[in-house]
């Protein structure tokens, strides 16, 4: 039937090139389906699911099973990375042929970050052969253990021993010199800091095969936001320092960072529940990351609609090789019908994920998506996943 569109805006599906889907493994934090149905109704449709499951995914028949779960479900457009090293313990490149064939759409070593040069090395050319990107956690373990924020004026009021900017910036610069080195396709996952912003520019200027991506909840909160009473300001990596907030902000205007990726990482209220020292780190994003974006951002004319789009949409799916996203002649569409005056309470009830650890909890959000469309067919309405 016709849909009325009066004050809305139709979007090309949006495309998030990390998500933590938790299948198999986890399922008490998430399972494709629930995830995939969160997706559709944030105005995700199309999503990667990072390798750091249980058992990892790392061969080729479990990569199969994660794409074929995605496809049962019948929500998004479900993609996967697999893991770079076998189990992510950075010891053994995994067959990354076979995987390719598989139907992976790169490898990552997110959650568990290659320590040895050596390694990421070897991963990006031996990646190079396949053609797929390798997407790249960067976090130095020996300068961020034991850490739970970013170390900073907030961590010594609070008592914690801080995780200092260089812990990532390091294995940028790291991955930026080996991506130089080797012509392999490099993906900054989760970029956060200053210096590591500064790397990707250098390398891009070099003309390296590079892109970045931002958390949208690194360009809304700063450690300075990080209360103990709530474990959903608990991330990784943790929440930036304001000039290096502003330096990731220089960075999407100039085009240094190429995309935003909510890193969706749901956790069960138990694990969140701990003392913040011991809660694991993530927050849940598919359902809240675009209303975010949108109030803190489009609504106050700092973000333009077709920046947003460019930054969601067009470029992921471009860099991951993926056509759905974009809107093509021809191509059966995904798309998402925006209300930018809609509010909404965010409530455990209403939502679709299975955890419910964001710090919007209870908020009430403006500028949401009130229908999604995967390869034409309707699959969210009215805020409900069909
Ligand atoms: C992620 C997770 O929970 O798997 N957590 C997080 O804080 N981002 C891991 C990751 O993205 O590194
Ligand atoms: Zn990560
Ligand atoms: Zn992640």
């Amino acid at each position: 039937g016709l849909v009325d569109g009066q004050g809305k805006y139709l979007f090309p599906g949006l495309v998030d090139v990390h998500v933590h889907l938790r299948e198999p493994g986890f399922e008490d934090k998430e399972d494709i389906a629930s995830g995939s149905r969160a997706a559709v109704r944030g105005g995700f449709t199309s999503i990667m699911a990072m390798a750091n499951t249980s058992p990892v995914v790392d061969h080729r028949a479990l990569a199969e099973f994660v794409l074929r779960q995605g496809q049962r479900a019948g929500k998004a457009r479900v993609y996967t990375a697999a893991a770079v090293t076998k189990g992510l313990r950075g010891e053994e490149l995994v067959e990354m042929m076979d995987l390719k064939e598989g139907g992976v759409s790169a490898f990552s070593d997110d959650g568990k970050g290659i320590q040895s040069a050596e390694m990421m090395r070897l991963a990006l050319e031996y990646a190079k052969l396949t053609g797929l990107p390798v997407v790249a956690h960067c976090e130095d373990e020996s300068l961020a253990a034991g850490g739970a924020i970013r170390k900073s004026e907030t961590s010594a009021r609070l008592g914690f021993k801080g995780i200092p900017a260089g812990s990532e910036s390091v294995m940028v610069v790291r991955d930026v010199i080996l991506a130089g080195e080797t012509g392999g396709k490099l993906h900054i996952a989760h970029v956060s800091t200053k210096e590591s912003v500064e790397a990707i520019r250098t390398g891009k200027a070099r003309g390296l095969d590079i892109t970045a991506e931002v958390n949208p909840y690194h360009l809304i909160f700063t450690c300075e936001d990080v209360t103990l009473t709530d474990t959903s300001y608990k991330v990784n990596p943790p929440l930036p320092s304001k000039e290096d907030q502003e330096a990731l902000w220089q960075g999407i205007l100039d085009g240094t960072i190429d995309m935003l990726a909510t890193d969706h990482a749901p956790h069960t209220r138990e694990e969140k529940a701990r003392p913040f020292g011991e809660a694991p780190f993530g927050i849940n994003g598919l359902e809240t990351a675009l209303a975010a974006v949108w109030q803190a951002f489009v609504a106050k004319g700092i973000l333009s609609v077709e920046k947003l789009i460019e930054l969601w949409s067009l470029n992921p799916a471009r860099r991951f090789g993926w056509e759905a996203g974009t809107l093509k002649p021809g191509h059966p569409a995904d798309m998402v019908l925006f209300d930018p005056e809609r509010r909404e309470v965010i409530d455990p009830a209403g939502m679709e994920s299975r955890s419910v650890n964001t710090p919007y909890l209870g908020r009430e959000m403006r500028g949401l998506p009130e229908m999604t469309w995967v390869a034409g067919k309707l699959v969210m309405k009215d805020r409900r996943v069909i």
